[in-house]
């Protein structure tokens, strides 16, 4: 590569910061996002990407489509500038349509911005996610979100993190008076001053922010004032202080609070994303070493998205741009097959709105159109070779046995199911018992399972009947133990898993796995969560 193209891709790799936002449904990433945005003024009134109710709605045939069939078809990305940083906030979908994509979309992230909810603390899929980010080695920064509303103490909530996640907090900044009684915030690195906040109707305006010093803060706040000031110095004599070393390596989080619906805190935790997230860097190859962000174009997909309107039959892979530079055009090698691959169609995409995409740098997200032959986890490159470990499997929660609607198309119907296993939409899980016309499918989330209904039909004109199975649990296990589990009174099964040829036993719930665990000492049952990372 040219001399200035890797200084060029060096210098905007150092200025990128790409994250996502995970947590449960409703602790409010939507309305997080969008203040993120505004305070970066890549929009100029929250609720014009998501249309929140309250806010002014803009209606858009994509959100339609969405809405009539309940699913989210667009892994939004979206980009922004702020103090000379660009910053890519990649979508985590969320609500219903939870599935492997949102697991995958961690796979493309440097930092992950975990929210919670003030008043319900750490919820089931901020967990799941969590652990995730852990086993991935992402940093992770934390915010409290609605604050404006009663919730738990301050304290009580750190003290969670720290119990459940083993990760310490340390507060960067910390809220004057209890959840619903929201008076101001002080900045840990200024503590002599409270930031006071005046909201605006909505939410859709930046909050106006003001410095009001620490004797005006005590004398019109009171005990509320006292109490924050205490409780700081308490944690700070604890060690609950940032350490970016610490926070890098996943031992600890820098904590937020604050209210997105108001824009409160807002500000400064985007400063903290470009403070204290890490700029993309090099990464590990499947072969072992790295690749440096300066090394020519590499790229992972991390993600394939099928268009499911039968009139724009276009798939779309996702491509995170791990190293050098990005032009469209330029012709790259696919390195699962060693062909070369054409970049025509390259586009960035944040929600109904697609804008062709000319160059980019290490950290951001192409969206590839017409894409047929990506898969998630292929490399792309140019010049010196590269391939990127493959994104890990997730333990599946659902799953339903497959079965052709009309048995005349079995063949069609087999090709299909395989297609969609290689795309990733669904796992795909085969025993000698049930057969070829009778594979199970496994998935995180149910929604998976409407996707794979709807192209089948749609797509392929290979409609499936699927019958759910009342298997709640898949772990990873070997011939010994699937014979175990055979023989035994527990009413599970043993699949081979057609993508990797694992040996997954399934069961009801935990308590049969314990169960086969008791009866056969020895037998082998590992945890699934990234079985092969
Ligand atoms: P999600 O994407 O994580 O699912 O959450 P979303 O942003 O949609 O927010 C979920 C609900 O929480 C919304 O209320 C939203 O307005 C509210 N919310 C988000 N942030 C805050 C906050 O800081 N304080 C308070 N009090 N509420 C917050 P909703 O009633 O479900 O929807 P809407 O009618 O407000 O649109």
């Amino acid at each position: 590569m040219i001399p200035d193209v890797r200084a060029a891709a060096a210098h905007e790799a150092a200025r990128r910061r790409t994250f996502a936002v995970i947590s449960h449904p409703d602790a409010g990433k939507s309305t997080l996002t969008e203040a993120l945005a505004l305070h970066a003024h890549a929009i100029t009134r929250a609720g014009a990407v998501h249309g929140k109710a309250g806010r002014r709605r803009v209606a858009s045939d994509w959100m339609e489509m969405e809405k009539a069939r309940g699913i989210s078809i667009t892994a939004a990305v979206l980009q922004f500038a702020h103090r000379g940083c660009v910053l890519n906030l990649l979508d985590t979908p969320g609500h219903a349509d939870f599935s492997e994509d949102t697991y995958r979309v961690l796979a493309a992230v440097d930092c992950a911005v975990m929210l919670i909810d003030a008043a319900k603390g750490l919820e089931e899929q901020t967990r799941k996610l969590f652990d995730v980010c852990r086993h991935r080695g992402i940093p992770v920064i934390t915010f409290v979100n609605k604050w404006d509303r009663p919730g738990r103490e301050a304290l009580q909530l750190l003290d969670e993190i720290e119990r459940e996640f083993r990760l310490r907090p340390t507060p960067v900044t910390w809220p004057v008076g209890d959840a619903g009684n929201l008076r101001g915030l002080i900045a840990v690195r200024t503590p002599g001053q409270m930031l006071r906040y005046t909201r605006t109707l909505g939410g859709a305006q930046e909050a106006v922010e003001e410095a009001i010093p620490a004797e005006q803060a005590a004398a019109e706040e009171g005990t509320d004032w006292d109490q924050a000031v205490e409780e700081l110095e308490l944690l700070r004599a604890a060690g609950a202080v940032h350490d970016q070393e610490a926070f890098l390596a996943g031992r600890t989080t820098p904590v937020f609070f604050g209210a997105a619906i108001s824009n409160i805190g807002v500000r400064l935790l985007l400063e903290a994303v470009i403070d204290l997230a890490p700029p993309p860097g090099p990464r590990e190859l499947a072969g072992g070493g790295t690749r440096p962000v300066d090394a020519p174009f590499a790229g992972l997909v991390f993600k394939v998205q099928a268009n499911m309107n039968p009139g724009h039959r276009d798939r779309i892979a996702f491509i995170r741009v791990c190293s050098g530079v990005f032009e469209r055009g330029m012709t790259l090698t696919r390195a699962a097959t060693g062909r070369p691959f054409a970049t025509k169609y390259a586009h960035s995409l944040f929600g109904q709105d697609r804008s062709t995409v000319d160059i980019a740098y290490p950290g951001d997200v192409v969206g590839l159109v017409n894409a047929h032959s990506l898969r998630v986890g292929d490399t792309l490159y140019a010049g010196q070779a590269a391939v990127f470990p493959p994104i890990p499997s997730f333990a599946p929660e659902h799953f339903a046995v497959a079965r052709p609607v009309d048995v005349s198309r079995s063949k069609q119907f087999r090709r299909s199911i395989a297609q969609l296993d290689e795309e990733g939409v669904v796992q795909v899980l085969v025993s000698d018992l049930r057969g070829e016309q009778a594979p199970v499918l496994a998935a995180v989330g149910p929604m998976q399972f409407e996707v794979v209904t709807a192209r089948m039909a749609g797509e392929f004109s290979a409609p499936v009947r699927l019958e759910p199975l009342p298997y709640r649990l898949a772990l990873a296990t070997d011939a010994a133990g699937a014979e175990a589990l055979g023989r035994s009174r527990i009413r599970g099964e043993a699949l081979t898993r057609v993508r990797d040829k694992a040996q997954l036993a399934l069961f009801r719930n935990h308590w049969q796995a314990d169960l086969l665990q008791r009866d056969f000492p020895g037998v082998r049952l590992d945890q699934l969560i990234a079985a092969h990372g």
